[in-house]
This record gives C-alpha cells, sequence and structure tokens, in this order.
C-alpha cells in the first residue's frame, strides 16, 4: 500500500497532541483520532501559495522542531487558501494561507472538527473576525500577537496555545516573525458563520 505522508503527519499531531500539558490539545487529540485516514478525498491536490515559503523559511523552535520538520516534509502535497469569504481586507491579500486538512472540505472529511495549519507573513495585521466555532491556535513557528477581546493582546511563540471561544472576537498580528500555527475548529463548523468585524468602507 503507498505511504500517505499527510496520514502520517496528521498521527505525529496526535501522537504531540496526547503528551502535552494542554487538556485542549488532549481533547483535540481525540476528535482527530476519531477520523478514519483511509483515502483523501477528491479536491484536495496540492497547491502551492507563495505565503507559504515561510514554512520553510522560519528558525525551527525547541518546543515544536519535530512538528514543524513534519509539516516541511508535506507542505507541498497540501492545498493551501486565502481566507474564506468575499469581504477579506485587502492587505492581507498575498500574505497568508491557510489549509484544512481535515473538516468538511478536508484531505479527510469530518462533520465534528476542522483541522489545518495557518501562516501569516511578518509585519501582517489579520484583522479582527468571529466564527460560531470554537477555536485553537497551536504555535509552531515565529509567533504573533494575538487579542481575544475583551482582553489585551497577548504574545505567544511556539509551543503556545490559544483558546477562541465560540462568537469571540480575535485578531492575530505579526511582528519581525511569521506565524505558523496549527488550527482546530470544534463545535459549530459551519464556515458560512465566519464574519470579519471591522468596517468595511461604504459605497
Ligand atoms: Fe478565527
Amino acid at each position: 500500500m503507498e505511504i500517505d505522508h499527510v496520514a502520517l503527519f496528521v498521527q505525529q499531531v496526535i501522537e504531540h497532541f496526547e503528551k502535552s500539558d494542554h487538556q485542549l490539545l488532549r481533547d483535540y487529540a481525540i476528535r482527530l483520532s476519531a477520523v478514519p485516514l483511509e483515502d483523501a478525498s477528491e479536491g484536495s491536490e496540492p497547491n502551492w501559495l507563495k505565503s507559504c515559503d515561510v514554512i520553510d523559511d522560519v528558525v525551527l523552535p525547541d518546543a515544536t522542531r519535530a512538528i514543524l520538520q513534519g509539516l516541511r516534509s508535506v507542505a507541498e502535497l497540501l492545498p493551501w487558501h486565502e481566507a474564506p469569504g468575499e469581504d477579506v481586507p485587502g492587505g492581507l491579500a498575498g500574505h497568508h494561507a491557510y489549509t484544512e486538512i481535515i473538516g468538511p472540505h478536508g484531505r479527510w472529511r469530518a462533520d465534528h472538527c476542522r483541522f489545518g495549519v495557518f501562516v501569516i507573513d511578518a509585519d501582517i495585521h489579520y484583522p479582527l473576525h468571529r466564527h460560531e466555532a470554537d477555536k485553537f491556535y497551536y504555535f509552531i513557528g515565529g509567533g504573533a500577537k494575538v487579542s481575544v477581546m475583551p482582553l489585551p493582546g497577548q504574545d505567544f511563540s511556539a509551543g503556545d496555545v490559544v483558546h477562541v471561544p465560540s462568537r469571540t472576537s480575535h485578531d492575530t498580528t505579526t511582528g519581525a516573525d511569521p506565524l505558523i500555527a496549527l488550527w482546530g475548529w470544534w463545535g459549530d463548523i459551519d464556515i458560512g458563520k465566519y464574519e470579519f468585524c471591522e468596517a468595511q468602507p461604504q459605497g
């Protein structure tokens, strides 16, 4: 049987989460484990975006070295996209990318969670947005300031976990370093319930 390297990466993530000090990641490992990693779905063909170059360029951190190396080995096999919706703020175009590995549109179909990887270039502000789903970020390279309203923004780096509760507005801002994070949604994972909060110019 042909080896699916992306499946091996997911397995690596599950084992990493199972050993984590963070209860949230241990719980998420259970959700991921429920997905049978058999044949990949149609529509999961590779699609590289220029923003993904940072995956190879970022410094390997001690806390998440193996996971980032695992991602590097499969990143070119994944379908990368820009943020969903038609109202993506202009400054973001060409400077971020995400991929859904497991979920309604993932390489493996699931309707109880969405899991993937998120990348932002250095010096980028990913604006305030919200969604019905609960979300986590697990930082595996670089760093960023994340604001989860109404709390002030906090700096995070490799090995850190951020939990964004359902319907809570949040934004992400990078400085000198880019950000590479694993992300997961659970709860109501309908992508239609995703909206940017900052007012767009009228008229
Ligand atoms: Fe979000």
